[in-house]
């Protein structure tokens, strides 16, 4: 008899296929093809790496290992995770520049649509024996002109104590850490839940390979992840991080900002911290 498998058994190829599988059926807004615009974005990016090529004088050792990393990348399903941690913080600077509201940052592979949601204040859907610092989240979503935004969503998902997400580590419960409130008439939110843990992004692939080979470090600071939505306005997806918290100055992901670094304080009850923070949105 085999035993249960428990989020300590994650590996790069079940978290990858799991978030390549999620990437998949996410909606995205459809694309024509303007020819102009493809033979620009790809062509520059070609003598980008054709630059690099020269500038490093490439072997072909180098180019044929080049080859079989893609491939095992591909093969791992870890497409989703290697973009998201290499490439994504760049799209959401540039996609965000003008925005005069709350700082974005990147949505990572993890997210999931349609996770448990109430009006007002929610705690997290979590194990009984839950591990982590109990941590109420709460704020405010108003435009940027300061009105409240009554009718403002706020979704709210992490890793777990042990820097492990729901429905992509084994063993977790469907929901787990995920969750959703709708603001109340002043606009104002509340989640209760636990304190994330440091994330390491999963190591025995493709991309663990390379991160060991280059003698970088695999760590994403302990961070919450939120989307918060409003009827016409954009929308902000973005991350906060813990005030002094480790790998906030190094994160493998590049996704951290200084105005999303948050310092929760204990609670006069003693039941853990907590921390407001309040989200601003440009109108369309
Ligand atoms: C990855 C994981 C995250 O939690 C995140 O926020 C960004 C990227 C990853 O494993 O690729
Ligand atoms: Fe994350």
């Amino acid at each position: 008899m085999t035993d249960q498998l428990t989020e300590f058994d994650a590996t790069a190829a079940g978290t990858g296929a799991n978030a390549t599988k999620m990437f998949q059926v996410k909606t995205r807004e459809a694309t024509t093809v303007d020819h102009a615009r493809v033979a620009a974005v790809a062509g520059d990016a070609f003598a980008a790496l054709h630059k690099v090529i020269h500038q490093h004088r490439v072997t072909y050792a180098e180019y044929d290992a080049l080859k079989s990393w893609l491939i095992r990348v591909g093969e791992d399903g870890e497409w989703p995770l290697f973009l998201d941690v290499f490439v994504e913080h760049v799209v959401e600077e540039v996609v965000n520049a003008d925005r005069a509201g709350s700082k974005g940052s990147i949505e990572g592979p993890f997210y999931i649509p349609g996770a448990p949601s109430e009006v007002g204040s929610t705690t997290l859907p979590m194990r009984d024996d839950e591990p982590g610092t109990p941590l109420l989240f709460q704020g405010q979503v108003r435009g940027v002109d300061g009105a409240p935004l009554p009718g403002a969503t706020v979704e709210l998902w992490h890793a777990d104590a042990n820097g492990f997400y729901s429905r992509f580590a084994p063993g977790l419960p469907e929901w787990n850490l995920r969750g959703v409130v709708l603001a109340d008439p002043e606009g104002r939110f509340a989640f209760r839940t636990v304190k994330p843990a440091p994330y390491q992004i999963p190591h025995d692939g493709a991309t663990g390979q390379l991160i060991e080979a280059a003698g970088w470090h695999a760590w994403r600071p302990a961070h919450l992840h939120l989307k918060v939505f409003a009827s016409g306005h954009h929308s902000v997806t973005t991350q906060l991080y813990f005030d002094g918290g480790d790998y906030n100055d190094s994160d493998i992901a590049s996704a951290v900002k200084p105005d999303l670094i948050i310092a929760p304080t204990p609670r006069a009850d003693g039941a853990g911290e907590e921390v407001t923070y309040d989200f601003v949105l440009d109108r369309f």
